[in-house]
């Protein structure tokens, strides 16, 4: 009896480690039995600064890169998931910040016995959530061989419906967010699964025109004037981190340099206790928390110098320049590296293309703000954040998010390969 119990508790150990984190997929083919990477163009909303993809049959919906969902508004008549469903499990794995819990589902007016899943879309812009079907909705994109598009493609995702009073603050025209983050309902997780990819998707966010994001991962090219291949050879690579109950990206950032000097930040200002760093598509700029923006402010003005170039700040920014004065080139300005400083002695360097931003008729700002009281949407509890890397800083890099693998590849893209030279024109 006791060994029969010992099996049976083996057995189930087993079974309960075989239940993978919701984010890691099957390993999928390369073998030529999955379909190829899809391919959508990506557009900066100038008004909201945010991204979008024009998914939902040719309609564009937010790119949300810390969001665990697609969610959009739906027609009158459209299919709802039970409540017994496994995805319906799934839509309530992350639960938004301030939402009342109210189970899984409700009564289908339809038929009474019948439970309806719904879930809780949540717009990160403006904090509200609401209660909505889990449905199934038709998205689009074009098979790519990551160098021009190929043959338009539909696949059937599984979302979450959504009043279209939820659409406030999201780009106009936009009819919903198809969340990027670590969750099987998100966008890239639910493409592997459907077209037998790899879990994989890159992100080459545009700084004007139309950048590229491509779902099952690489090759990228970006055509010349003088060509480098493809530009996933080429990139750095990281772990990718999760916290508790948030299914965005964090990455291992244990220091902050400017100008290879290392910032005196009190140990675990940044990780792990500090609040970590994080990727977030829905913030325009890199957002600092306020001791680590000080730092970081002072020791750029210190090194920069330059007061003969010097500009009154123009809001959110503190440091401005007369950008002519500092020698724009076509690499971008001449100013200080601000380092990221990686485990394993990595860094994400951010030099002058991804660190000042050219304001419109006015000057050239350092792009970093001071986070203020409240994140756009964060999921998980405690602390927020130490460092919010925001889009800004992101354009013209390529980053390769590998979900199985748990790692980011990044790299900025050559200056005479920005990423609105992705070629769109499908090959017949
Ligand atoms: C596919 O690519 C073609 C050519 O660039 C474009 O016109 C079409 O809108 C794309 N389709 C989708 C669904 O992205
Ligand atoms: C990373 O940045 C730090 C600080 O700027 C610098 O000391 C170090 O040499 C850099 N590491 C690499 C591999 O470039
Ligand atoms: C930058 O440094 C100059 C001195 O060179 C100082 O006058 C100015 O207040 C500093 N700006 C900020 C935002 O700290
Ligand atoms: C874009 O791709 C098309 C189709 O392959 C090709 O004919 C064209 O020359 C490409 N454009 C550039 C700028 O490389």
């Amino acid at each position: 009896m006791q060994q029969l119990l010992l099996v049976l508790t083996v057995a189930l150990c087993v079974a309960a480690a075989s239940v993978s984190p919701a984010w890691t997929l099957a390993g999928a083919s390369s073998d030529g039995k999955g379909g190829k990477p899809l391919a959508t163009p990506v557009t900066k909303d100038a008004a909201t600064s945010l991204y979008t993809s024009p998914l939902r049959g040719g309609r564009p919906l937010v790119l949300d890169l810390s969001g665990p969902l697609i969610w959009t508004t739906c027609g009158g008549a459209h299919p709802t998931l039970e409540c017994h469903h496994p995805e319906c499990a799934h839509a309530h794995s992350h639960h938004p910040p301030g939402c009342p819990h109210n189970g899984y589902g409700v009564a289908d007016e339809e038929d009474r016995f019948r439970c309806k899943c719904t879930a809780h879309p949540h717009n990160a812009i403006t904090g509200a959530s609401a209660t909505a079907d889990l449905t199934r909705v038709k998205l689009s994109a074009n098979a790519t061989d990551g160098g021009n598009p190929l043959y338009p493609v539909s696949f059937s995702a599984v979302a979450s419906c959504a009043p279209g009073t939820h659409l406030a603050g999201l780009p106009a025209g936009a009819v919903g967010v198809a969340g990027l983050a670590g969750a099987r309902l998100a966008l890239p997780a639910q493409v592997a699964r459907t077209q037998r990819l790899p879990g994989k998707f890159l992100l080459c966010l545009p700084r004007r025109g139309a950048g590229v994001a491509i779902f099952g991962g690489g090759p990228l090219f970006i055509p010349p004037p003088a060509g480098l291949g493809d530009l996933t050879a080429r990139l750095t690579y990281t772990p990718l981190l999760s916290k508790k109950g948030d299914p965005a990206y964090y990455l291992p950032v244990n220091g902050i340099a400017v100008d290879k000097a290392r910032l005196p930040l009190p140990g675990d200002a940044l990780a792990g206790g500090g609040g970590g760093v994080v990727l977030d598509t829905k913030a325009p700029y890199t957002a600092l928390r306020a001791d680590v923006y000080r730092q970081v402010v002072d020791a750029f003005n210190r090194t920069l110098g330059r007061d003969d170039a010097r500009r009154p700040a123009v809001a959110p920014f503190e440091l401005c320049y007369d950008g002519n004065r500092l020698g724009p080139t076509r690499i971008g300005y001449l100013v200080p590296d601000v380092d990221l400083m990686l485990e394993g002695g990595k860094n994400w360097t951010l030099t002058g293309r991804s660190s000042m931003v050219d304001l419109p008729d006015g000057p050239a700002c350092f792009a970093f703000v001071k986070m203020g009281g409240k994140r756009r949407g964060g999921y998980g509890k405690g602390p927020a954040p130490a460092v919010v890397i925001g889009g800004f800083q992101m354009e013209d890099n390529v980053l390769q998010f590998d979900l199985e693998k748990k790692q980011l590849g990044f790299g900025l893209t050559p200056w005479f390969e920005p990423c609105n030279n992705f070629n769109f024109t499908r090959v017949q």
